[in-house]
């Protein structure tokens, strides 16, 4: 199925501009304030730079606006070598533009450009979601196996959309492949999200 054909990739297509503005504003206001509305945000990302360590590389799968990026920028003293891909050309430019100092490429993350065991970590951050929908199922386990193919030391896997429907197909499909654990991330408890920690 080509990405053009996709449900989800127009939906990302469309849903660029909004994302964009809201994560750019959101974090400008948030840096020095911890404003109410986007404290989900810096909680979950402070979580995941738990299993980041000083010099790590890591591989943002389905960057987005770079939010990530823009977290361990402003928020985190460790030195990370840091790349960000989304198959969403719009978003990838735009990271491009406002930090020209990063990586950014476009790629799809069930079938990276990466090679074997290059990335330190891998995260998926709200990103396996739009591939796991039963209705429209996008090979999710091709991502699954991408993060664990070009992760040296661990996955991070964080999910909000369907706990209880995706969390179960997830564990299963990893049982044999990396040691897992597992964190609730009950911050905003209404959106509660689940961090899957996969270590080689
Ligand atoms: C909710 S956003 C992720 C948020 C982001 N990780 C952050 O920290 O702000 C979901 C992103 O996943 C991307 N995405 C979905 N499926 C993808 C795929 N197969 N390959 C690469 N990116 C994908 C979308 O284009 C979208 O930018």
């Amino acid at each position: 199925m080509s990405k053009e054909n996709e449900y989800y990739y127009d939906y990302w297509q469309n849903q660029f501009r909004e994302h964009d503005n809201y994560m750019i504003s959101n974090h400008a206001d948030f840096v020095g304030s911890v404003p109410n509305d986007t404290k989900e945000f810096y909680l979950i990302r402070e979580h995941i730079l738990e299993f980041i360590n000083n010099n790590d590389s890591v591989l943002d799968v389905g960057c987005a606006s770079g939010g990530t990026y823009l977290h361990i920028k402003d928020f985190s003293f460790k030195k990370i070598k840091y790349k960000g891909i989304d198959y969403v050309e719009n978003f990838i430019e735009s990271c491009k533009k406002r930090h020209p100092e990063a990586n950014w490429e476009v790629s799809d993350a069930r079938d990276l450009k990466e090679d074997d065991k290059s990335w330190d970590v891998v995260l998926l951050y709200d990103t396996l979601d739009y591939l796991m929908n039963p209705d429209r199922p996008l090979k999710w386990k091709k991502a699954i196996d991408e993060a664990v193919r070009v992760a040296k030391k661990r996955i991070i896997i964080v999910i909000w959309s369907d706990i209880k429907r995706d969390a179960p197909r997830i564990r299963r499909y990893l049982k044999n492949k990396v040691k897992l654990k597992e964190i609730e991330l009950n911050s905003l408890p209404k959106s509660p999200h689940l961090m899957l920690i996969g270590e080689k």
